[in-house]
């Protein structure tokens, strides 16, 4: 099969178009032909270094996000069939460790992501678990299925799961140009709230506009904060999703009412942040990490989704051997929505 992966860190340029033995499914496990792989933050940040995941290890085939066609069964598979469309959950709990045991698998001990420490998508055929894939309906392409996982799985784990959102309660999610962005904001229009989205960039707010974003903040030309409060009767936001990290954190925090959450996730502008203290004690906030979903999350999330006829935003696709181009599209900060890869395509 046709693959790209990683020998080394270093820039887009090190991923390396190669031909490489077609996986077999063993026990348990499908082949899936890969029609689409969605790009991730991640992606780059492996290929990059030095910032990886527990038993990374190289040459690395990256693409954590694969939607295709299942094209043969490992021994004992039988909730799946040749031909069907899926989607595939990355996280692959262990299923034995503390957390596992405890019935809360999205703190594994010892977990796995398709293409984040095994591998992914960037390939025209992958191998994964038979119950880590979800059937989607022929009305999705493939390219809207490998959309979802990573950035509705990581949202709706800080919205719903961490994050506790009800209808009528007002959100704060920054950077409008992110995957994660888009699907909180579709999220959280469907789940009744009302959605304050930030930018740096005003193109990028206004295509948040057409996704029913409430109120938009244009942070080149006004402070967050202020706009926050006046645009919720000078009370502050109920709850923020924050995947930004330090640029925003402590401006995140003010903009919260008394009693308010601050969900964070991300870490893109930097793995510190600083912030008052005293204001945070006094105003009784409540600070909620959140990293992936854990498998029956990951399945309500697909299966609300699907239900609310949600779609991701596609930017670009690109055929499999253009995946520097792709890390590049993604790496500028100009993508608004989803870069993928079409392993099946040679345009
Ligand atoms: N915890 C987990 O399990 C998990 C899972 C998935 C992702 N993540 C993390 O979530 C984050 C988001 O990932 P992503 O790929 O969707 O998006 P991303 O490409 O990392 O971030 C995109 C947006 O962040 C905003 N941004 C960047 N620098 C900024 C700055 N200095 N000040 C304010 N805003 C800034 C920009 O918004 P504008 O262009 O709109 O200004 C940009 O479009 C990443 O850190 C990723 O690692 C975590
Ligand atoms: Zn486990």
């Amino acid at each position: 099969m046709r693959a790209v992966l990683h020998r080394g860190h270093g820039g887009p340029e090190i991923l390396e178009p190669v031909s490489l033995p077609d996986p077999e499914p063993g026990p348990g496990e499908v082949l899936i032909a890969v029609r689409a792989a969605a790009v991730n933050r991640l992606d780059l940040l492996q290929r990059r270094g030095p910032g990886l995941l527990p038993h990374f290890s190289l040459p690395h085939v990256p693409g954590m996000d694969v939607a295709g066609d299942v094209v043969a069964l490992g021994a004992g598979v039988h909730q799946r069939r040749v031909g069907d469309r899926v989607l595939v959950n990355p996280a692959l709990h262990c299923g034995h460790c503390a957390g596992c045991r405890s019935g809360d698998d999205a703190w594994c001990a010892g977990l796995r992501v398709v293409g984040g420490n095994r591998p992914g998508g960037y390939a025209e055929l992958t191998v994964v678990p038979a119950d880590r894939t979800h059937a989607i309906p022929a009305t999705l392409d493939h390219v809207a299925a490998a959309s979802l996982p990573t950035a509705y799985g990581m949202a709706w784990q800080g919205l719903v799961v961490r994050g506790g959102l009800r209808a009528g309660e007002t959100l704060m999610v920054h950077g409008a140009g992110s995957g994660i962005t888009i699907a909180a904001v579709q999220l959280a229009r469907a789940l009744g709230a009302r959605v304050l989205v930030t930018s740096g960039s005003r193109a990028k707010l206004d295509r948040m506009a057409e996704l029913g974003a409430d109120v938009l903040i244009d942070t080149a030309t006004s402070d967050l904060v202020t706009r926050a409060r006046a645009a919720t009767g000078g009370a502050g936001v109920d709850l923020v999703f924050d995947h930004v990290g330090p640029a925003l954190f402590q401006a995140s925090l003010h903009a919260l009412r008394p009693r308010g959450r601050l969900v964070f996730c991300g870490d893109t502008t930097g793995t510190s942040a600083t912030f008052d203290l005293p204001h945070a004690f006094h105003t009784g906030v409540t600070l909620l990490g959140a990293g992936s979903c854990g498998a029956a999350d990951f399945a309500t999330m697909v299966d609300f989704c699907l239900d609310r006829a949600l779609i991701p935003v596609p930017d670009t696709s690109y055929p499999l051997a253009d995946a520097a181009h792709a890390h590049r599209r993604v790496a500028s900060g100009a993508a608004f929505g989803k870069v993928t890869l079409l392993p099946g395509s040679s345009a």
